[in-house]
């Protein structure tokens, strides 16, 4: 795991801090049935520190990608807001936008699939300079894309090849290599290990965290693996069915949310390729176009009780717990 702050930067604000973040998507089941509205992402306050590593961990669904994506702005907000240095991105006209895009950039799961797959390594490495006009005569581009390789562990001579002729691995390189070209300080990972073998996303991690020391970067990290997060992680943020229920300011911090406690277990098992299938989390997950009116995790938590049922618990910081470790629940564990 990556060490204490590794930032050389010493302003102590938050890079990123967003406040009531909300998306609402509207969906109809069928061409005549009603328009249903889901809330993607409910409600959220999250700071990201700078330099340091903050993961975000959920089941499928929770809303982890459409708030990667609020992040960085390639969605807006229904409501709420994200600042980023102090800026409200939403306040920010299209230029300058454009200008702060630079400094942010996004790792996807699979890296191929916003890319042309006629582009060569080459020209995928290349294509975020050559949008922001940066890219130079041919001897400096293939000097820079080189260079960008070398950075991600990928042998330059790979830069004429394409996407098919490369293991998942290699893929994922070029995509942190794309997200590196504009030398950006913060990036956000979504699941950026979830397709790969073990072995393989075992090496991509070591290459992250490598990164992340050597650049001093703020990292948004996202993963549905509460054991890869905790292992990757400074701090993490618990999301379930679009809202953040725990915070644990530490990954050594005994989760206090009952729903953290079973994803921790659900991790549990030693074989990591197992780890997926593996679950001991039992009931239903509540329907998310119809939340019920309590604690969205009622239906499956041992603890229940009729509060529980009828009245949402709020994020707070409840007593006995460290500072920055914060929960969503009307009975922590421990307590
Ligand atoms: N463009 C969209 N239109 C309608 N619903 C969406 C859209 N994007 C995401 N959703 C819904 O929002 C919820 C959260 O999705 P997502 O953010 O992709 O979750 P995760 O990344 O945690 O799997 C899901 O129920 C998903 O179906
Ligand atoms: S509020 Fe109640 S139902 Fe929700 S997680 Fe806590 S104990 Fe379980
Ligand atoms: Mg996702």
């Amino acid at each position: 795991m990556a060490d204490a702050p590794v930032s050389t930067n010493s302003n102590p604000r938050p890079l990123v801090q967003t406040r009531g973040l909300t998306r609402v998507f509207q969906s109809r089941a069928g061409l005549f049935a009603k328009q249903r509205t889901l809330a993607a992402v409910s409600d959220v306050d999250l700071d990201i520190p700078r330099g340091r590593v903050t993961g975000v961990v959920g089941e499928s669904g929770c809303g982890k990608s459409t708030l990667a994506r609020l992040v960085l702005r390639l969605l807006d907000a229904s409501s709420g807001s994200v600042h980023v240095d102090g800026t409200d991105l939403a306040s920010l006209p299209p230029a300058g936008l454009r200008a702060l895009r630079r400094r942010m950039q996004m790792v996807f799961q699979d890296p191929y699939s916003s890319i042309d797959p006629r582009y060569s390594v080459h020209d995928a490495v290349l294509e975020p300079l050559r949008v922001q006009g940066l890219a130079r005569d041919e001897a400096a581009n293939r000097a820079k894309v080189a260079s960008l390789m070398a950075m991600v562990g990928l042998n330059p001579v790979l830069a004429n090849t394409y996407p098919h002729q490369l293991s998942g691995g290699q893929k994922q390189r070029v995509g942190i290599a794309r997200a590196l070209a504009l030398q950006p300080d913060f990036l956000v990972l979504d699941e950026p290990t979830a397709s790969l073998d073990v072995s393989i996303q075992a090496q991509i991690i070591a290459l992250l965290e490598q990164l992340q020391a050597d650049l001093g970067l703020t990292y948004l990290f996202i993963s549905h693996d509460l054991g890869l997060v905790r292992y990757f992680c400074h701090r993490i943020v618990v999301m379930y069915l679009g809202r953040v229920v725990e915070i644990l300011p530490d990954p050594t911090a005994t989760p206090r949310h009952p729903y953290t406690q079973a994803l921790m277990e659900s991790t549990f098992e030693p074989d990591p390729r197992r780890r997926r299938t593996v679950t001991l989390l039992h009931g239903e997950i509540a329907d998310a176009f119809n939340l019920p009116a309590g604690c969205a995790y009622a239906a499956r938590c041992p603890q229940a009780t009729q509060r529980c049922r009828s009245e949402r618990p709020a994020l707070i910081q409840p007593d006995g717990t460290d500072q920055g470790h914060s929960l969503a629940c009307h009975h922590p564990l421990g307590s």
